[in-house]
């Protein structure tokens, strides 16, 4: 085992976009685990669009990360050591732990992660949080069945790429908003979906939907927020179900726009816009997941990674999801299974 670990830190609050000064990258020995507590050895480590929320001093749902503190998130990696955590050295195991090549966390804060499943990086993205995110949203939050037109922008991400395919299991037509005529095909030929619309190739939304749900939205469940939001707004049903689930439009806005606003189409439609996180379904956490693998192992829900090697290049995967770099979910691979 190596004698030095390298851990990310914040190392400043970005105003606006952050970029590679916003990370800083130390080396220390190795942490030793204290009672209760295992030492981890990273394998994948996943970077989040929420991510950037916390780098912001401000209220926020998330604790905001203090300056010259390591940067967290979700990961998934071996047992090196277990300090009665009540696991084995080689346990593949998933946590919120550091940005670093080895963490400790106490025992009751890993989780076991079986390999036989699928492969363990999925434990960070359809059979993880984004994933979980995906199907409480889609069902719960949008309520979609057969017969509505679902629509979800950030279609080809981690969450997006998801709930499009839980949405066309449930017997809906599904259209999704990605950046790139290649994500746009990775939708409908890949993923099934109904129609696709590369949001960066028209300035008509509102023309583009027309087209591509001609008859209306009964279901919006919405990744991104802004202008496309504002336009899905106009072409919602009566009774039709908002998911914010995220708006990564804005997530670099140093003041948010008030402007134009779009609420009164929700009089007509009588719409409902519900705001969600996924630790509210916290009890069902183990039924998306069952439910998932099933769909993963029949193979009725396809997903695709963007894995970005070397933890050294973190900062850029993260940095990359503002730019639409990934396709599926973005992860960092840190290390390999000891065989
Ligand atoms: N509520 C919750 O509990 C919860 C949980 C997990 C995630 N989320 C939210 O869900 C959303 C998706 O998360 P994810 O992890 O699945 O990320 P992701 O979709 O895999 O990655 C982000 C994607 O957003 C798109 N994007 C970036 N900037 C954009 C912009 N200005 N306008 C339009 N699209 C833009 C990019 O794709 P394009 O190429 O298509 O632009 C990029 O690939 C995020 O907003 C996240 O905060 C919420």
């Amino acid at each position: 085992m190596p004698e030095t670990n390298r851990t990310y830190l914040l190392s400043k609050r970005p105003e606006g976009k952050p970029d590679r000064d916003t990370f800083e990258l130390t080396e220390e020995e190795v942490p030793q685990p204290g009672p209760g507590e295992a030492l981890v050895r990273t394998l994948y480590l996943s970077v989040d669009p929420y991510m950037r929320d916390r780098m912001n001093a401000g209220e926020s749902y998330a604790e905001p990360w203090a300056v010259g503190d390591p940067l967290r998130g979700g990961v998934v990696g071996e047992v090196v050591e277990s300090n009665g955590a009540g696991f084995e050295p080689g346990d593949v195991v998933t946590g919120n732990l550091q940005w670093a090549d080895y963490a400790t966390a106490a025992g009751t804060d890993l989780h076991q992660v079986d390999p036989d499943l699928a492969p363990v990086s999925t434990a960070l993205g359809v059979l993880g949080m984004p994933g979980r995110t995906a199907y409480f949203g889609t069902r719960e939050v949008a309520d979609v069945s057969a017969g509505d037109t679902f629509v979800v922008t950030g279609a080809a991400g981690a969450v997006g790429s998801v709930a499009g395919q839980i949405a066309k299991l449930s017997g809906a037509r599904v259209v999704g908003f990605a950046g790139s005529d290649e994500k746009v095909a990775f939708l409908e030929d890949d993923l099934g979906f109904d129609a696709g619309i590369n949001y960066k190739a028209t300035d008509d939304y509102a023309a583009a939907l027309d087209e591509a749900a001609p008859n209306g939205v009964d279901a919006y469940y919405d990744n991104v927020g802004g202008e496309i939001t504002d336009a899905v707004f106009t072409r919602l049903n009566v009774d039709a179900r908002v998911a914010v689930c995220g708006q990564i439009s804005l997530y670099n806005a140093e003041e948010i726009p008030t402007g134009p606003r779009k609420l009164p189409a929700l009089i007509e439609s009588r719409a409902t816009v519900e705001g969600f996180l996924v630790q509210d379904f916290m009890p069902r956490f183990e039924e998306a997941t069952r439910k998932l693998a099933e769909w993963v192992a029949s193979g009725d829900v396809t997903y695709r990674e963007t894995v970005t090697e070397g933890l050294e290049n973190a900062p850029d995967a993260f940095l990359g999801l503002f730019e639409g770099e990934n396709v599926g979910k973005q992860l960092v691979k840190v290390g390999e299974r000891d065989a």
